[in-house]
């Protein structure tokens, strides 16, 4: 087996997959990584994420350096098997015994009592620990290989999300050992953050409410902003784009962007097709995707707001979108990334 397809870069080996599958030798050489302590950014199916062994306590708070994240905010734990999930958490009440028959291997996020067995770094010292089965080919084998996998998303903490490895390598590089190019994610939002214990989804995300009320009648949906978060994710500003964003809601979004681009003419507009096409902006145009596309819309959300912080704009006016399906997920995101959300 030729070793080509690995680069090194400033001390971070970069894989590339091909066609979403990794040779045995390369699978060989990141599961090594994880196994001696190291960090490897691997892609999911919905972001990138930056993973350590689950059980080792010293590197999973070294993928805190490198983010930059607060120790307060704890993170997933990915496994391959409901073995491995055995090992990571107290017990598998009946409530995820069903979204687990539906939904795993993807991308909704379980919030368990922990086992012992995980480091307190993994959860933040809470008793409970957040626990997914991604669906990504390389995740899965990646896992098998190795170790249950502790990895939050593989950005600079407070930065959009990484959807393809250009992003990873722009906040990673030379922070960690490994990262695995393996092209553009499937869904481009996090997974769905659920609470077993209140049936409450903490974090919306590439698994509907609608799909998940199907399988669980009453799951209630988490809007609090104020007191002790639930997901103590929730509380620090997030996914935003390094300039200022203008998100616009409501019947009256497009032509609000309309007047706002007319005075800020060098503005980035971040709308979906039809108010593109029907608003005739003088340039600086992103297009999230058409209506009705909001699967589309969730692909290229990060990845835009990256785009546009690259070229430099000081300001974006950005069109909000229905909640329906991923688009609760989507305008989740948008909220969170805004400096103001303007609705009339
Ligand atoms: O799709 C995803 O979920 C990606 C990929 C890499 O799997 N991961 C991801 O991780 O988005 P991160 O760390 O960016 O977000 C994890 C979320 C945070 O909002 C965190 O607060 C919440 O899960 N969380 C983790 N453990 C928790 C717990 N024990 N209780 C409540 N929320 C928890
Ligand atoms: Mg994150």
């Amino acid at each position: 087996m030729k070793r080509s397809t690995a680069k090194k870069s400033h001390g971070t080996r970069i894989l590339k997959a091909s066609a979403g599958r990794l040779s045995d030798a390369q699978l060989d050489a990141a599961a090594k990584v994880i196994l001696g302590g190291g960090l490897v950014a691997f892609p999911t199916e919905t972001v990138y994420g930056l993973g350590a062994n689950t059980f080792d306590g010293e590197a999973v708070g070294r993928i805190f350096d490198a983010k930059g994240r607060p120790h307060d905010n704890p993170m997933i734990v990915h496994v391959a098997s409901i073995r491995d999930l055995r090992g990571v958490v107290k017990k598998i009440p009946p409530t995820a015994e069903k979204l687990i028959k539906r939904f795993w291997p993807g991308p909704l996020t379980l919030i368990f009592e922990k086992s012992p067995a995980i480091p307190d770094e993994v959860t933040a010292g809470l008793d409970t620990v957040a626990v997914r089965m991604p669906s990504n080919k390389i995740a899965l084998a990646l896992i098998e290989k190795s170790v249950p996998i502790a990895a939050p998303s593989a950005n600079l903490s407070g930065r959009p999300s990484p959807t393809n490895a250009k992003d990873v390598i722009q906040d990673m590089k030379g922070r960690i050992e490994m990262i695995i190019d393996s092209g553009q994610t499937k869904f481009g939002v996090e997974s769905t953050v659920f609470d077993l214990k209140s049936k409450t989804i903490l974090r919306p995300g590439a698994v509907t409410y609608e799909d998940i009320k199907k399988v669980i009648p009453d799951v209630k949906v988490f809007k609090g902003t104020t007191g002790r978060p639930s997901s103590p994710g929730m509380k620090y500003r997030h996914y935003a784009p390094r300039a200022k964003m203008i998100l616009f809601e409501g019947p009256n979004a497009a032509s609000m962007i309309e007047e706002w681009k007319i005075a800020n003419p060098d503005a980035a507009v971040l709308s979906t097709l039809e108010t593109a096409i029907d608003k005739r902006f003088n340039g600086n145009i992103f297009l999230l995707g058409r209506h009705g596309r909001p699967d589309i819309i969730a692909r290229n959300l990060f990845s835009n707001m990256r785009r546009i912080d690259r070229l430099g704009y000081d300001l974006i006016l950005c069109e909000g979108i229905p909640e329906k399906g991923i688009g609760m997920a989507v305008m989740n995101r948008l909220r969170k990334a805004a400096s103001k959300i303007i609705r009339k």
